[in-house]
Formats: C-alpha cells, sequence, structure tokens
C-alpha cells in the first residue's frame, strides 16, 4: 500500500538554503512579506521575490496559489516556488498552498519555507494528500518524486499539531489506493485480507465468511456474489476508544469490487471504472484506519459487504425472489442494482447486533446521482434533520461538496412488486432517490440514518485540488470530522 509521503520538519537555517537543491517553495502573505529567510533569498537572488511580489501575475493569485521562478540566480535549488498564503488563511486555503507545492514536486524533492502563522497541520494535509500517486502498476515512466521538508522556527512544535492530519491523510490514501487498485488485484479475498490486517493498528477485525452470512439469512447479499468465484464477506471493523459498553455509531459500506451488472450485463464502454465500486466499504476502511491511528476516544464499528457481481451459470437472474435477513422478499428485476440488495443485509445485521447510536451508509449506488449532482457533490438521503445537519456542516467544513436530497413515501409506490414484498429497481425517474427509499426499508425508525450516494465523487473523471487523477478518498475527512464533532465533543 502507498503510504502518504513522509514531511520532514527541520530548523529555519537560512544558511542552509543557499545550498539546498531541488525545489524551494516559500510561502508568502498576499502582500509579499515573509520573514528572515524570505528575506535573505530576496537577497541572494538578488531582489528577485521583491520583483515577482510586485507583479501583476502575483496580483492574480488566489490565496494557496503559486508562482515559480525556474533556475534563480543566487540559488542551487532548481526553482524558487512562491505561494501565496493570507496571514490569517482558512483551512481550504492552507491546504491548497500544500497541495500547490506537492503539485510541482519532482525527483529533487521540495524544501518549504514556511515563516509566521502558519496552520501547519492544513498546509501539512495539503502536501501529504496531493503528493499521492499510484503507481503500484507502472514499471516504467513513474514520476519521480523526492522529499518534503518543512523548514520552521519550532519544527517539534510544527511536527506535533501536523500529527493527526497525518492520520487523516493516511487513512485518506488508504481509501484512495482500496478504489484505484484493479478487481484482479482487490478480489474479495484480498479486500477482507487487507481489512484483517488493520488488526495490528488496534481495530477488532472480523470476517464473516459464506458460511456465517447463510446462517444469518443474508440472502439478498449472497445472490450477488453467487456468480463470483471470488467468496462473498462481511467484514466488521471495531474501534473501541470511547466508553466501554455504549453503543457504537456504524459506518456501512458497499464494497462490489467489481460491477459487470451481472447478468443484467452493463455496455462494455467505460465498464472499467466499476472496479470503483468498492468505494463505500473503502471510505469506510479508511476512516476506521484514520480513528485508529489517532486514537479517537469514540466508540465506531465499520461494517462492509465484499462482494463481485458477474454473470456466470450459477449468477442470479432477473425474475428472481430472495430473501433479506429481514425476512423481506425482493424481486431481481435487474441484477445490476446490487449495491442495494449489499447494503440491505449489512444495514439489518448492523442495527441487530450493535444498536448503533446512529448509523452513514455509503456506496456508489447509482448513476442518476452523477446526472443529478455531477462529480462535485455526494447525494446525502437521511430519515434525521439533525444527524444530516450535522454531517453537512462536517462536509462544509473540509470542502466536501454533500447535498441533501428529497425522501418520502410516495417513491415506494414505485418499488412495488406483484410477487414479492418488494422490486430491486424503481425505473428511471428519481432513480438515486427510490435507491435510497428501498435502502431505508432496513433502516429501524429509531436509528437516525444517512445514506450518502457517492458515485460521483469517489473517482471524478478530472484531477481536484487535493488528489491526482483517480480515487478522491472524498468522505474520509468529513466522516473523521463528524466523530471528533459529535461523539469526541
Ligand atoms: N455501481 C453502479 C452505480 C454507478 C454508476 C457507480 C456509475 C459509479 C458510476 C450501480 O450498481 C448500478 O449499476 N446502478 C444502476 C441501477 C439501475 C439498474 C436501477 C444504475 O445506476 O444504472
Ligand atoms: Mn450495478
Ligand atoms: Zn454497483
Amino acid at each position: 500500500m502507498s503510504a502518504p509521503k513522509p514531511i520532514t520538519f527541520t530548523k529555519a537555517d537560512a544558511d542552509a538554503l543557499v545550498t539546498v537543491t531541488g525545489r524551494i517553495a516559500l510561502l508568502l502573505t498576499a502582500d509579499g512579506k515573509s520573514g528572515p529567510l524570505g528575506r535573505r533569498l530576496d537577497r541572494l537572488s538578488r531582489g528577485a521575490i521583491t520583483r515577482a511580489t510586485a507583479s501583476a501575475a502575483w496580483d492574480k493569485l488566489k490565496p494557496g496559489e503559486g508562482v515559480d521562478i525556474a533556475w534563480p540566480a543566487g540559488l542551487q535549488a532548481e526553482a524558487l516556488q512562491l505561494v501565496k498564503l493570507p496571514r490569517r488563511a482558512t483551512m481550504a486555503e492552507a491546504r491548497k498552498a500544500g497541495a500547490t507545492i506537492s503539485k510541482a514536486l519532482g525527483a529533487g524533492g521540495v524544501t518549504v519555507v514556511a515563516e509566521g502563522q502558519i496552520e501547519f497541520a492544513e498546509l501539512a494535509l495539503g502536501l501529504a494528500l496531493r503528493a499521492y500517486d499510484f503507481a503500484a502498476h507502472k514499471t516504467t515512466g513513474v514520476k519521480e518524486r523526492g522529499d518534503i521538508t518543512v523548514m520552521t522556527a519550532d519544527p517539534e512544535a510544527a511536527e506535533a499539531g501536523a500529527r493527526a492530519a497525518m492520520a487523516v491523510a493516511e487513512g485518506v490514501c488508504f481509501t484512495r489506493d482500496l478504489v484505484n487498485e484493479p478487481a484482479n488485484v482487490l478480489t474479495t479475498t484480498d479486500f477482507a485480507n487487507r481489512l484483517k490486517a488493520m488488526e495490528k493498528l488496534g481495530l477488532k477485525v472480523e470476517v464473516l465468511d459464506e458460511d456465517a452470512l447463510t446462517k444469518l439469512g443474508m440472502g439478498a447479499l449472497l445472490g450477488v456474489g453467487q456468480g463470483s468465484e471470488s467468496p462473498s464477506s462481511v467484514v466488521v471493523m471495531q474501534w473501541n476508544g470511547g466508553k466501554k459498553g455504549d453503543a457504537p455509531f456504524a459506518l456501512v459500506g458497499k464494497g462490489v469490487v467489481f460491477d459487470t451488472g451481472g447478468i443484467s450485463i452493463k455496455p462494455a464502454a467505460g465498464m472499467e471504472e466499476m472496479t470503483m465500486d468498492m468505494g463505500g466499504a473503502g471510505v469506510v476502511a479508511g476512516v476506521m484506519r484514520t480513528l485508529a491511528l489517532r486514537k479517537a476516544k469514540a466508540n465506531v464499528v465499520g461494517l462492509v459487504g465484499i462482494v463481485e457481481n458477474m454473470p456466470d451459470g450459477r449468477a442470479q437472474r432477473p425474475g428472481d425472489v430472495v430473501k433479506s435477513m429481514k425476512g423481506d422478499t425482493i424481486e431481481i428485476i435487474n441484477t445490476d442494482a446490487e449495491g442495494r440488495l449489499v447494503l440491505a443485509d449489512v444495514l439489518w445485521y448492523a442495527q441487530e447486533r450493535f444498536k448503533p447510536t446512529g448509523m452513514i451508509n455509503l456506496a456508489t449506488l447509482t448513476g442518476a446521482i452523477i446526472i443529478g449532482l455531477g462529480h462535485e457533490h455526494a447525494g446525502v438521503f437521511s430519515n434525521d434533520d439533525a444527524l444530516s445537519a450535522a454531517f453537512l456542516k462536517a462536509a462544509t467544513a473540509e470542502g466536501e461538496g454533500a447535498w441533501r436530497m428529497p425522501m418520502g413515501p410516495a417513491y415506494d409506490e414505485m418499488l412495488k412488486s406483484r410477487i414479492a414484498d418488494m422490486k430491486n429497481t424503481g425505473g428511471r425517474p428519481g432513480g438515486s432517490i427510490t435507491a435510497a427509499q428501498f435502502l431505508k426499508r432496513f433502516v429501524k425508525d429509531e436509528t437516525p440514518w444517512i445514506h450518502l450516494d457517492i458515485a460521483g465523487v469517489a473517482l471524478p473523471p478530472k484531477e481536484t485540488t487535493l488528489a491526482p487523477k483517480g480515487a478522491t478518498g472524498w468522505g474520509v475527512m468529513a466522516l473523521n470530522r463528524l466523530v471528533a464533532d459529535m461523539l469526541e465533543g
């Protein structure tokens, strides 16, 4: 797994700057102010910084953006990157500054000169997240990137400040790795093993195999996986950092390692993207990792349903009727609406076993949410205004787009089946909402619950501020913050 790039903090040393090779990134306020190190760099480069920050180009830069002075005179560095960071920078601006620096990172590495009041935690998070690169399967053409060093007056304090942020970075990068990984590598078995390995972080991890799931009556989940050579499982990850005996908060994830659509097979174009259909489970795993790494004072349980949706002689057919663990029967209209079948059983199991104080599930559930919200916001469906508001606040604070969507009993009409208790699809109109209504049937009235449809945000088509093109790890930061705000506050 590609751990986030480590960041080293060293004591400010003006003399050392002269001999630094690779890149130097200097943080400056909007009016071009830095500290003694910045002034030294300016003198060494014969006023290049003064001239650059007096330019119209500098004026145009937004907070967190930067400009390069290539091969600066008087220095051995290959580039001097001037990064604009206002005096009382917001969290987003400090992260953006870090990301700007990491995006330009080359083989020679970078020395970041950070003087004045810098939010080191946010800067470090931006540095670590944008330095992420999924190169596991490249044998050539890998962009080499050197070390990241931050030079500052009090490196110990800066490093301590950045510690929790690095736990977040590691959780996000874990999620990204899982989501980027192809399905012949991240098989159902491999996925469960990677989660089991998190036991060494102090999590309690159980893998329920197909026999256990059969005994529990998880017919909905098992039906989805029955066409695959790779066994289905439910993995339960417990972090008990809170009061002993207190009921946990539950996170539930859809973990379809590959979604061909099954017998209702998907068109070929773009099908390769369905390696990301375990994105919900990936986020749950990333959050659990972060909580364990930062030893969160909260009880949280993460449950993921891991399956592969394949067409096969044994695969589930349209028209089949399956029985969920709850006891409700479901007529399969479209085998491609598999995520809700997996979640139905895991949601029910989570409530029966843990009686959680609240429950949030994440899933790359519908293409319709992409039509509705694009790649900027995840869809938020909830039976509880307070929990929903708390989540939206956390997501906004973390810069992770999330938008509340409607629910209501009128949509249930579309799920009526002639021969079973319900159908698994409701047709095209409001496709994301009928999917949410389906899930709601497996949520008890007394459980505050949110369903996050992350189909549009898990693997957007372009790079984002904090992620190169590929998996984003959307949601790890928001959920980690929600746990901190709501359960540790
Ligand atoms: N995994 C897909 C949803 C998806 C689509 C995720 C695009 C990411 C990008 C899901 O299992 C699915 O196939 N949903 C169907 C539901 C339909 C058959 C009711 C869909 O959205 O078309
Ligand atoms: Mn599908
Ligand atoms: Zn799917």
